[in-house]
């Protein structure tokens, strides 16, 4: 405690921000009759005595943050030791209580989506983005008027699309779901048949993110299933008269090319790579069904919050349906803490966001491709410049993921021959293409980039010289 109150003075302008915060959102409360905006001008007077209730969260989360873990992990709130002290938890190749063990021969893992390449921004976005959640917080199933959906929130998703240009949401229905997962779920719900005697065959084209065939098939009903691929049904003309439903992943994972379906039917548009970071806008998508997530737009994954936006009226009621039975809605904590994250993204039109997010991107693609280069065993998947609305300019796709190709007869499990090189990557056998391909994610922290680069040099600098011993 001792510790935590020595912190106090560095944090007042944290504790003073936080209330705005808390001002701004409308949350209007008082504590034992003084009112916040009363309570404000106390708390300078209060530091150097017992702690207010906000100062003491704004203490402990204060105390975490400034745990060094040698500049290899990281603490978190949610952590802590019996006494209090903050727990580091080590980034990948890192050791120890305090992260200082280095270990040298470990592996550059690529395999996650994770996109921790932003926690710098949000860092430095600590004060704008910081929430203090009382412990009375909105404890009921319903915000007022009985709705479930934060209409603050609704609203600055719609304005950061308009922003953006990369959706239409005007006259369009807006569901919450928990992560885009929950809402492709939905949305094979709301489109399948309905009629058990035909059930909806759902399809996607490869490559394809495993989940549509793994979780379509988990949850397969009488009034769908997991069908495969589109090419394989598409040459054989066999759906002729069955229901279809598409998967269409734009930009797709893992390949970051813009897709567009193969059926004209039924389609439910995965565009959760499709912001500005990850490639050039060429106009708002403007489909039936499309699907966002905060995971792959601001990198917090972790909240497990996504959206989609509707065009029918019909559709939009049964994917609500979906989410009020399997979750009687979405978590109240989860809705302030997205607020608060895309208010600081769409700050300044987005600009100080979607620079860094590009930036960084571009930068991790530009020294790819450079060591690329000088390889003839690998590739990557080939980009094309094409206009950016949002920055204006043309410029090239920077993909999520480096889809890359192992070019000789022999190497036939790509995977297995960058886990050889200390790279861990996914095998193209995961995304339902061949494993000549694998997929590596650029979307990791620095340490973790610069690690996979020197791995990838090293494994493309032995290419001659192991070739010659072959
Ligand atoms: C970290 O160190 C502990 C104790 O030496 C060891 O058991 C563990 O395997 C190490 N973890 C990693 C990821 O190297
Ligand atoms: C259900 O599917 C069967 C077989 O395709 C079809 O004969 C029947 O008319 C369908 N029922 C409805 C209500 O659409
Ligand atoms: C598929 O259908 C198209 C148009 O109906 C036809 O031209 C083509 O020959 C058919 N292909 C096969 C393999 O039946
Ligand atoms: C290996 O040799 C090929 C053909 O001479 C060349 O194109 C390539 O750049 C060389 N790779 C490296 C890493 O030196
Ligand atoms: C976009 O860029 C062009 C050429 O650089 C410029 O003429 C135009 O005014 C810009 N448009 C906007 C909306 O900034």
């Amino acid at each position: 405690m001792n510790k935590m109150k020595n912190h106090c003075y560095g944090i007042c302008f944290f504790i003073s921000i936080a209330i705005n915060i808390l001002l701004c959102t409308g949350i209007y409360m008082y504590i034992g009759g003084a009112r916040w905006g009363d309570m404000k001008q106390e708390i300078s007077w209060q530091s150097s005595l017992a702690l207010t209730w906000t100062e003491k969260a704004a203490a402990e989360a204060e105390a975490v943050a400034a745990a060094p873990c040698s500049g290899h992990g990281r603490a978190f709130v949610d952590r802590l030791t019996s006494d209090g002290q903050p727990v580091c938890e080590c980034f990948n190749c890192y050791n120890g209580s305090d992260c200082s063990a280095y270990n040298p021969e470990c592996a550059a893992v690529a395999t996650s989506g994770d996109l921790t390449f932003l926690e710098p921004f949000w860092i430095q976005n600590a004060a704008n983005t910081a929430v203090v959640i009382s412990g009375w917080h909105r404890m009921t199933y319903n915000y007022a008027h009985g709705t479930k959906m934060l209409t603050e929130l609704e609203n600055c998703i719609r304005k950061l699309h308009s922003i953006a240009g990369n959706a239409v949401t005007e006259g369009r229905y807006m569901v919450f779901g928990v992560g885009s997962a929950q809402l492709l779920s939905a949305a094979v719900y709301a489109l399948s048949s309905g009629n058990s005697s035909s059930p909806s065959n759902v399809l996607a084209s490869i490559p394809f993110y495993w989940l549509f065939k793994d979780q379509t098939s988990f949850f397969s009903s009488k009034y769908f299933e997991f069908e495969g691929n589109t090419n394989s049904l598409q040459s054989k003309n066999s759906t002729n008269n069955r229901d279809v439903i598409e998967f269409v992943t734009s930009p797709n994972n893992p390949d970051g090319e813009l897709k567009t379906p193969v059926f004209g039917g039924k389609a439910i548009y995965d565009q959760v790579f499709y912001w500005p970071h990850f490639t050039p806008i060429p106009e708002p998508s403007d489909q039936d069904i499309m699907i966002f997530s905060l995971s792959k737009l601001t990198g917090h994954a972790g909240s497990r919050f996504g959206w989609a936006i509707i065009k029918d009226r019909d559709i939009y009621d049964k994917m609500l349906l979906y989410i009020s039975m399997s979750d009687v809605g979405i978590s109240h904590d989860t809705q302030l803490r997205a607020l608060k994250i895309l208010e600081t993204t769409i700050d300044e039109d987005g600009k100080p966001f979607f620079e860094f997010a590009y930036t960084k991107m571009t930068e991790r693609w530009d020294r790819l491709t450079s060591a690329f280069s000088k390889s003839t065993r690998f590739s990557l998947q080939d980009r094309h410049p094409f206009h950016c609305t949002y920055f204006n300019e043309t410029r090239l796709p920077t993909p999520a993921f480096a889809w890359v190709k192992c070019e000789r007869e022999v190497d036939n499990d790509c995977r297995a021959v960058l886990e050889a090189g200390k790279i861990t990557s996914l095998s193209g056998s995961r995304l339902s293409a061949t494993d000549r391909y694998t997929r590596v994610s650029l979307t990791m922290r620095e340490d973790d980039f610069e690690l996979l680069m020197i791995r990838f040099t090293n494994l493309i600098s032995l290419e001659n010289g192991s070739l010659q011993t072959m």
